[in-house]
């Protein structure tokens, strides 16, 4: 059995990918400061796929903590690398944070990779550093525009890292997936997004909304360049987005690719509003999103969605769920939480 570490593993994503990666038959190790996420999601990945993955509670500055958990488990094949700190805005304000938690964590993992024979990384990128494309659909040979926040400079200087790491020859491998924006939960509604506090993303304010937490959704924005003013993005469901993981992974593996570098786009290819959001979402659940239009948010990308062309011809991965179904998901997930008091 292949054995997988998977970095920020109790995350949204993280913790689904988990999921599809045991389903697969990897024997995954996670390790998580739960800096954004609840231990308990180890038992949701337990209930959905009968196994609970080895756990480390750690923070990857700790470059002799994770030295220590890689000595304690030789043979490890590959790193999906998710761990990180991702909300824009907090990344205006706290810059060194940023930068620290989400440069020097890498830097500590691909030091460590060659000495501990790991030859290859999935490391989870952004749409964000497109800016805002020229060409829509975006595909990944589009120019990289400058970072509009600490956050999104971030993802370009992991993307450059690596690159920088495969020219110098460093014994590794690399498949960088750029994501849109990843919704929904898992259909057995044991895991799902936990974001905490007032969430920033539109989707959990949505279902926090329709059912009751927050009194109304606010709109940023209906005078864009878009057929109905609201901003445009590519959403993507969060277990499709995992599967690809599974993909990248045993691609790199198995050495499918003789490029020692590849880049993914991960969308759909269908971008959707945020008012069309909330008439999906209301059609889905039959439960109504009280909302109301307020003014632009800054650094919002008026409008983008992939050409995931790539992803579908060279990895063979095509994400299959609707946005309304994606949307029940989250709403189910929501009920969920609710229900147990989270
Ligand atoms: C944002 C980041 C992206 C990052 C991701 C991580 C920007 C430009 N992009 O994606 O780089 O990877 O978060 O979480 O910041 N919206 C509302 N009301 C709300 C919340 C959102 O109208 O209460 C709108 C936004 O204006 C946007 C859309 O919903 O048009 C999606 O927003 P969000 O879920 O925050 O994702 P992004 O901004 O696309």
């Amino acid at each position: 059995m292949k054995k997988i570490l998977v970095t920020g593993g109790t995350g949204y994503i993280g913790s689904h990918t988990v999921v599809e990666l045991q389903n697969a038959g990897y024997e995954v190790l996670i390790i998580d400061n739960l800096s954004n996420s609840n231990v308990e999601v180890l038992d949701g990945i337990e209930k959905i796929t009968g196994i609970r993955p080895a756990f480390y509670e750690l923070d990857l500055n700790d470059k002799a903590g994770v030295q220590a958990v890689l000595e304690a488990n030789p043979g490890i094949k590959g790193i999906i690398h998710f761990a990180a700190s991702k909300a824009v805005g907090e990344s205006v304000h706290k810059p060194l944070l940023y930068y620290r938690n989400n440069l020097v964590t890498l830097i500590n993992l691909l030091e460590l990779m060659p000495e501990h024979g790991i030859d290859g990384i999935v490391f989870s990128s952004s749409c964000t550093v497109y800016g805002q494309p020229d060409i829509l659909p975006v595909t990944e040979d589009a120019p990289i525009k400058p970072a509009m926040s600490p956050y999104g400079n971030t993802k370009q200087i992991n993307e450059e890292i690596i690159r920088d790491c495969i020219h110098a020859n460093m014994p590794i491998k690399s498949i960088i997936l750029r994501y849109f924006n990843p919704i929904g939960a898992h259909p057995s509604t044991e895991i799902g997004e936990l974001p905490n506090g007032v969430p920033q993303n539109l989707v959990p304010f949505v279902t926090q909304t329709a059912i009751g937490m927050r009194k109304e959704l606010s709109v940023f924005g209906d005078d864009y360049d878009t057929p109905d003013g609201s901003c445009i993005r590519d959403y993507i469901n969060v277990v499709d987005l995992a599967k690809a993981h599974v993909i990248a992974m045993d691609r790199m593996l198995e050495n499918k690719s003789a490029e020692k570098l590849e880049i993914f786009n991960l969308g759909t290819g269908i971008g959707v509003s945020v008012l069309e959001l909330i008439r999906t979402f209301e059609k889905g659940t039959g439960v109504k999103v009280p909302y109301k239009i307020v003014g632009r948010r800054e650094g919002d990308i008026e409008k983008v969605w992939a050409n995931p062309h790539h992803a579908n011809t060279v990895l063979g991965w095509t994400a299959k769920e609707s946005v309304e179904d994606t949307l029940v998901s989250a709403w189910e997930w929501q009920k969920r939480l609710v229900k147990r008091g989270s």
